[in-house]
């Protein structure tokens, strides 16, 4: 049974949950989901995506809006948890074409210089970042001929170069479009696909290196310090 850890002031908000690696039952890849969603109790389309994902061993499930209701994102803290994740997964529904607001907030605190980035800043070299977003406005809205004139990837563009300053690979965004106004079965089906993404890739049954971003050259140095964390681990 995983060890269910709930966030300050999390009464139906989702759950953290670690379960411990066994080498028995070794994943290819860590995942931490950062998930964050002002509105949870009103929310139907990251509802049923977090279910998706909910109890997949291996897969450690955090609820940003829980564990920090005041904004007081603990750096060291996230940094432990990100040294012992391989792929960080940002789960939020989109906001004014960007995330929610404690996501900004947890970047900023987190992703500390000679860290994650600068002088010495390696610690996140050779991981993945992934975006999964789920939006109001349908898919052909996002497109340049479309009413939001942008590709979802394109207005993502800070985590894609986020991602590329911290010496991590960009995966191709997950995204539901519309998810309030489709039908419960395709809703759950396309949750069931979310689940299956990070279910392949905890397994490496997915190569993440086959789902970069469209368009995204990994940086110098990834291919070695993947390398080296895949002899390590
Ligand atoms: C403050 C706010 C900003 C939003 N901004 C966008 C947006 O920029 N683009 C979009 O497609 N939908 C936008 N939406 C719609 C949400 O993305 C959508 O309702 C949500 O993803 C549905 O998931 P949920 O049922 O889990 O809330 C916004 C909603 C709110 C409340």
């Amino acid at each position: 049974m995983p060890a269910i850890l709930t966030g300050q002031g999390s009464v139906s908000s989702p759950l953290s949950f670690d379960i411990p690696t066994t080498s028995a039952n070794k994943p290819a890849m860590r995942i931490l989901v950062l998930f964050a969603h002002p509105r949870f109790r009103q929310s139907v389309v990251q509802k049923a995506m977090l279910a998706a994902i909910s109890g997949l061993e291996q897969v450690t499930v955090r609820d940003l809006y829980a564990e920090y209701p005041s904004f007081m994102i603990d750096a060291a803290r996230e940094q432990e948890m990100l040294l012992t994740h391989d792929l960080i997964v940002l789960q939020h529904p989109f906001y004014w074409y960007s995330s929610p607001a404690i996501i900004k907030e947890w970047l900023d605190i987190a992703l500390e210089e000679g860290w994650a980035y600068g002088n010495g800043g390696n610690k996140l070299h050779g991981k993945f970042l992934l975006n999964a977003v789920s939006t109001g406005g349908p898919q052909d809205a996002y497109h340049s001929k479309g009413r939001n004139r942008f590709r979802i990837a394109a207005l993502l563009a800070p985590f894609d170069q986020s991602a590329y300053l911290c010496g991590m690979g960009w995966l191709q965004p997950f995204v539901i479009h519309s998810g309030r106004k489709l039908d419960p079965a395709t809703l759950s089906g396309r949750a069931e696909q979310y689940r299956d993404l990070i279910a392949g890739l905890r397994d490496g049954r997915l190569d993440p290196l086959k789902h970069l971003a469209e368009g995204y050259a990994l940086p110098a140095g990834f291919v070695a310090a993947r390398k080296v964390r895949e002899h390590a681990s």
